[in-house]
């Protein structure tokens, strides 16, 4: 009796256990489901899952807090009922929703078959691949309809961040040509808003230039979709290639669940939004389908970009802190450059600002010696350096001649070169390899090399055309151009333009889909970057483009920097790191102290055009020949404070605890978190105060600091040899009643910078 109750619980336990095995806590990582063809795709906070329905559609079954076990959807799913009037695969939270079959929704892939078919009816082929470690799923789709047409979706995990990498490879098995004109990268379905009353808001990022990434919030209301583009070639400046959706009333509540994403994609581009009655949000985008076509010979396969997007419950500063973390994640994982974080992005001096296009051996001689005593890392000689028949002296003649002006630079850059590297300084220097002035030898030579249409007439910006970077004898000229500089002076660090947008885009093979020619123009772009770094591993990559034309997600993971904007001006540049801090990795935001002010009622002191530039890399654009002794050795002071605390600036996470606001103009506040507040630092401006009963500024609460720990608290204001105030204080006390500023109180252009260690 006794031995067969022993039995009996042994028998229990290990079917118990077995079972639990089976069913088990759903641990990081992509799961299979036992028995369903369902996948779990789990990060640190989050669920995505997606199955194959009984009709082989690929659908979302949730996206949002982690779910804790396999069985928590254990449900079959089936195509939805077709209600009289309802068209049910309109409303399948389709993976890939294709055009085709009753689907009236924003689709993302067209695809023109054989005898002029276009619809496509994607089901799921019974092939999954998990890889990497659990962190890669691969899924095969066939059009049920046309067996031999293919298309494999890609999902790559960001555990840490909550973030997931999609993509998809269309691959054509038949044996006739296939076009695709259109191919966005993910279609993304949120959850039903909570209550029947509850809203979402969608933040986006309008601009232009000079004015890249203001902050714009809209409410989704049914019926309406939302889009966001640039059907410019490049990333551009008009918008940014970013969306995040909140539940209304505030995406700024830390405790708000938000939905962020972004795509890597250098060229045209699209996002759409679209809400129907019942509150059901789907997300799309890829490249711009305006004017996309690609061709498919039997054998042949496309590979969209990579759209990235995530889930937290920290509201928009969760999402801001994951989406520059995920960047530069990425970043460390392509470039030799960028593996290690103790090695910081140089504090560079620029003379664009102050002198344009007047360059000469002896005047770039003269400010290297003046910039490296006052701490500056890197030299940069920017445009006008080049053309022999046709000088750059403006910016109508010499783009695209990329030789040395013997005038200017008499015997080449090696002798500068080599004077700012025995400075101990790296050496910088501009290309805009993309483009060409029609007074240029370039053009001159290969006027077949732009984009253009023959017989009809050029449209020229910024007095410049684009080069056709899709064509492999174009690039090869530009690689060896540049790679020549880079070799003959020992280049560091190339800043790399492009100031002007592209049209008459088509390849003048006419054996080809000229369509293809966006996308070739980008790809061309992507490998140069690759061949310049393959070939001088220890290249820094500045991707710039009329100031932030071209900082999308994959320019991220493929430079080392970028330019945010030619606006230098301080308080116009709170609200741009505004925007750009969303996705933008700090270390890869620059902003350079110049003497820029469009507006000259107001003196704007070197203190604030300082404080704001701490928000990244800090560069240095302003006439230093100019600079009195006073101004030379604050300049100085600031540097040799920034370098102190630049390991919290550009490692850490920037939190905005104050927006600036375009209602008020009163203030502006971030929050630098270091090593899970360990340090930080605060940035804190007053930049324009009209109403002066509003006077004293409140205490402002940090975030994210240890509560229990003591922190020492340093304040500097005007002078960087003497700081305002130092105290300790607890964690606690910062954020629960907040850090005082009476500097700051009444006035106008005043700031702050504050530094706290754990004592
Ligand atoms: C636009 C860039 O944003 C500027 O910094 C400068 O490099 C000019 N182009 C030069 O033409």
């Amino acid at each position: 009796m006794a031995l067969s109750r022993a039995i009996f619980f042994v028998v229990t336990w290990i079917t118990t256990t077995l079972i639990r095995g089976c069913l088990g806590k759903l641990d990081v990582g992509i799961h299979k489901h036992h028995s369903l063809d369902t996948w779990f795709l789990v990060t640190e906070k989050s669920s995505y899952v997606i199955s194959a329905a009984a009709n082989g559609y690929v659908v979302n079954m949730h996206w949002g807090k982690r779910l804790t076990h396999l069985d928590d959807l254990n449900a079959t799913v089936t195509e939805p009922p077709i209600w009289s009037q309802v068209i049910s695969v309109t409303e399948a939270r389709e993976e890939v929703p294709a055009f085709g079959g009753l689907r009236y929704r924003e689709n993302i892939l067209k695809a023109e078959l054989p005898k002029g078919i276009r619809e496509l009816n994607l089901q799921y082929a019974g092939n999954a691949t998990i890889s990497d470690h659990s962190r890669k799923l691969d899924l095969d789709l066939r059009d049920g309809n046309r067996t031999e047409f293919l298309v494999t979706l890609h999902y790559e995990l960001d555990i840490e961040n909550d973030i997931i990498r999609r993509s998809y490879t269309v691959y054509n098995g038949l044996d006739k040509r296939v076009n695709l004109s259109k191919a966005s990268s993910a279609a993304w379905h949120l959850p039903y808003a909570l209550g029947w009353d509850e809203q979402r808001e969608l933040t986006t990022l309008a601009g232009e230039w000079s004015q890249e990434a203001m902050v714009e919030t809209t409410r989704l209301a049914p019926g309406v979709k939302h889009t966001v583009e640039s059907t410019r070639g490049m990333s551009d400046h008009v918008s940014h290639p970013y969306f995040a959706l909140s539940q209304v009333p505030n995406a700024v509540n830390p405790s708000t669940d938000v939905y962020f994403g972004a795509l890597a994609w250098t060229g045209s581009w699209e996002i759409t939004v679209h809400t129907d009655t019942k509150g059901y949000v789907r997300v799309t985008g890829g490249i711009h389908h305006q004017d996309f076509g690609w061709t498919l010979e039997p054998g042949e396969s496309f590979t969209t970009p990579i759209f990235a997007a995530g889930y937290t419950d920290e509201g928009l500063p969760g999402a801001r802190k994951r989406m520059p973390r995920h960047a530069r994640k990425y970043q460390k994982r392509n470039l030799a450059t960028q593996k290690d974080d103790d090695v910081f992005h140089p504090v560079l001096y620029n003379s664009w600002e102050a002198v344009t296009f007047d360059l000469s051996f002896e005047k770039q001689m003269a400010l290297a010696d003046k910039a490296a005593p006052l701490g500056i890392e890197l030299f940069v000689v920017d445009d006008g350096w080049f053309g022999i028949d046709s000088p750059r002296d403006n910016d109508t003649l010499g783009l695209g001649d990329w030789d040395t002006n013997p005038k200017k630079f008499p015997n080449g850059f090696k002798p500068l070169a080599d004077h700012v590297h025995e400075l101990g300084m790296k050496f910088g220097l501009w290309f805009e390899g993309e483009m060409v002035n029609p007074n240029s030898d370039l053009y001159r030579e290969h006027p077949e090399w732009v984009f253009h249409y023959d017989g009809i007439p050029e449209y020229l910006s910024r007095t410049q055309l684009v080069l056709n970077f899709g064509l492999k004898e174009v690039r090869d000229h530009i690689f060896e151009k540049v790679a020549g500089h880079i070799e003959e002076a020992g280049i560091d660090y190339i800043k790399w333009d492009f100031n002007r947008p592209m049209q008459g885009v088509t390849m003048h093979d006419y054996d080809r889909n000229p369509q293809e020619a966006w996308v070739l123009a980008v790809e061309g772009y992507y490998e140069i970057i690759a061949r310049l770094k393959e070939r001088f591993p220890n290249l820094w990559f500045e991707s710039c483009s009329s100031g932030g034309g071209r900082m999308d997600l994959g320019a991220l993971e493929r430079t080392d920097q970028v330019w945010t904007s030619d606006n230098t001006r301080p308080d116009a540049r709170l609200f741009i790191q505004y925007g750009a801090s969303l996705w933008i990795p700090p270390r890869m935001k620059y902003g350079w102290v110049t003497d820029s002010s469009s507006d000259n009622r107001f003196e704007i002191p070197l203190s604030f055009r300082f404080h704001v530039s701490f928000m990244g890399g800090l560069g240095l654009g302003s006439n230093i020949n100019e600079f009195s002794k006073e101004q030379l050795e604050k300049t100085t002071h600031w540097i040799t404070l920034y370098k102190k605390i630049r390991h919290v600036i550009q490692n850490g996470d920037l939190d905005w605890l104050v927006p600036p606001s375009r209602v008020s103009e009163l203030i502006a506040v971030t929050e630098s978190i270091y090593n899970e507040g360990e340090e930080a630092v605060v940035l804190a401006f007053r930049h324009n105060s009209p109403f002066p009963a509003t006077g004293d500024l409140s205490p402002i609460r940090l975030r994210s600091l240890d509560q229990d720990a003591t922190y020492r608290v340093t304040i500097w204001q005007e002078d960087p040899t003497e700081p305002e105030d130092e105290y300790e204080m607890s964690g606690a006390l910062l954020m629960y009643r907040g850090l005082e500023l009476p500097g700051l109180n009444n006035g106008m252009f005043k700031s702050a910078v504050v530094w706290l260690q754990q004592a």
